[in-house]
């Protein structure tokens, strides 16, 4: 064999063992390709080395060809030898990480009721209880619901310009929840017992009022009513809502729809009752919490009830105040500004 032919298959051999040198140290399928093609490819390192086959004796190139075919498969071979192993490596490891599959899983954070929408049920929920059924009225209300029906006189100041959103001459931005009493005593023969939960309109505006606000009403109206009674339910509501032994008040007011009115005042939650040097209720050891009355029998002659043989009361609370009063807060804005550092604590 002349030594150009052995010298030619020494080097097909080297090359094998040269390209399985080389993959051993290469950790990537595409590193792996690479060297590869720098072996087999048009240009690669086997190929240059056949071209030189031309220059060797006719019968020698078999023998020269098949030392080239067995480098070819080998690196080949060896090639899908490495990447078999960088995959079965990848494998072993996935197995091996450490996972507690007892720990929970992420949550995605959940919403709640807002502050308001919690407290207004949770105060109907106490009115339902003593058997007050829930009454709706619309916001945008007539003059005669709003006004007229309730006693409310054209110079009245709550008519005011600067009080109402009017809509239109006689259309307001209702200003309480009185109206659905009205509503209510229209479509329907005493007895009455309701309380209507609903948002309001006024133009008010500082730290504990609100141009709109929310208002539940109470109506009851049947024979023999008494002021005793009014005074009763409001009683047990604020024991039940503020979870304490809270007395109240009725202090002497006017509202043109009921005859006697009161102001409703409760002992404050603050202090309890005590009063002095409590910055909460001012030192007066009460908050007042709404308005109340007996229904004044002009009104129930305006819904054609028989005002000789049936009579009523009827109270009006704000339902943010309530809220604040149980949570301590002092800003009536914080419930609509929609900040969830705020929000997330109820
Ligand atoms: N509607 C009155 C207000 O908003 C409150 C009230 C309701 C007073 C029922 C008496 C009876 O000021």
């Amino acid at each position: 064999m002349p030594s150009s032919t052995f010298l030619l298959i020494r080097e097909l051999a080297e090359l094998e063992s040269a390209f399985r040198a080389e993959v051993a140290s290469l950790a990537t399928e595409q590193e792996i390709r690479a060297a590869q093609a720098r072996y087999l490819g048009k240009k690669g390192r086997v190929s240059e080395l056949m071209k030189q086959m031309g220059r060797l004796p006719a019968e020698e190139r078999p023998q020269v060809g098949e030392v080239a075919n067995r480098t070819k498969n080998g690196i080949e071979a060896e090639t899908e030898r490495r990447l078999c192993e960088l995959r079965e490596l990848a494998r072993k490891q996935d197995l091996e990480r450490q996972v507690d599959v007892t720990l929970p899983g992420r949550c995605e954070p959940v919403g709640h009721l807002h502050i308001l929408t919690k407290v207004r049920r949770e105060i109907v929920a106490i009115f339902a209880e003593l058997g007050f059924e829930v009454a709706f009225g619309p916001q945008v209300e007539t003059d005669f619901h709003n006004f007229e029906a309730l006693g409310i006189p054209k110079d009245h100041p709550a008519r005011d310009m600067q009080d109402t959103f009017y809509v239109a001459d006689d259309v307001v931005l209702r200003t309480h929840t009185s109206p659905v009493q009205i509503r209510t005593m229209l479509s329907k023969a005493p007895p009455v017992k309701i309380v209507a939960p609903g948002a309001v309109y006024r133009k008010d505006d500082d730290p504990t009022h609100s141009p709109m606000f929310q208002q539940i009403e109470g109506l009851l109206v049947d024979e023999d009513v008494r002021m005793s009674d009014l005074k009763g339910v409001l009683l047990h509501f604020v024991r039940r809502f503020f979870g304490r032994d809270l007395g109240i008040r009725f202090r002497p007011s006017y509202f043109p729809f009921v005859e006697p009115g009161a102001e409703v005042d409760m002992q404050c939650t603050f202090c309890g009752g005590r009063g002095a040097g409590c910055r909460v209720c001012k030192g007066t050891g009460f908050l007042e919490i709404g308005g109340a009355g007996m229904v004044d029998p002009v009104v129930l002659k305006q819904v054609n009830y028989d005002a000789e043989k049936f009579n009523g009361f009827a109270f009006g609370m704000g339902i943010e105040r309530m809220a604040m009063l149980r949570h301590g807060i002092n800003d009536i804005k914080l419930f609509y500004e929609g900040n969830l550092r705020f929000l997330e604590q109820f």
